[in-house]
């Protein structure tokens, strides 16, 4: 079977940290880790299965919060990519408790993006299972991909991944 591209950034950070959960409960054979840090356009035109792990870490525009990320390189290569025929799920760090009403809103803010150039998104989460004013990621009511808040519930993180992989892992042939 075709191998699964795991894209994530920030390195050595919490997404670092869930990634490393995702491809367990995925099973590590069938993912590749792959840093937004060192990745090229290439690398995301080799999978057709593809999850993206990111952090929120700004609330205002992409341009002026993410300049120093390692998703501030990457970025732009979305946009280059014709998603079709490609599945797609995301994984988003946040913290509902600072940035209530900007709650991961990186992963709805990569999902525009993403849906505008073809892509299937697979994983969309009931938000009713957390606390938050607001969220770019919320499309029709639900999560565009997983939360996940390192910050404030930690204890809720295993379980939450393991929910996910197992709503996605059919779309990923698994
Ligand atoms: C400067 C700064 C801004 C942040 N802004 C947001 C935000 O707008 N929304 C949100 O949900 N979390 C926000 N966070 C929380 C981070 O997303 C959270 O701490 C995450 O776990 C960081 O993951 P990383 O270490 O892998 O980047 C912010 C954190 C920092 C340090």
């Amino acid at each position: 079977m075709s191998k699964i591209g795991l894209f994530f950034g920030p390195l050595k950070g919490s997404v670092h940290r869930v990634a490393e959960k995702v491809k367990a409960a995925l099973g590590e054979q069938y993912v590749d880790m792959i840093s937004v840090n060192d990745a090229v356009l290439s690398d995301l035109e080799k999978y057709d299965l593809i999850i993206f792990g990111i952090s929120t870490v700004g609330k205002e525009t992409w341009d002026s919060n993410y300049s120093n990320t390692d998703w501030s390189k990457f970025f732009p290569n979305i946009s280059k990519v014709d998603f079709s025929g490609k599945t797609v799920a995301i994984f988003g760090l946040g913290d509902h408790v600072t940035y209530s009403s900007y709650f991961v809103n990186a992963m709805g803010m990569l999902a525009k993006d993403l849906l505008k150039n073809g892509a299937t998104i697979v994983g969309k989460v009931d938000p009713s299972g957390y606390e938050f004013d607001d969220s770019e990621a919320i499309s029709d009511g639900m999560f565009i991909g997983l939360p996940i808040d390192e910050d404030f519930e930690p204890e809720l993180t295993d379980e939450r991944v393991s929910n996910w992989i197992k709503s996605i892992k059919p779309a990923f042939g698994l």
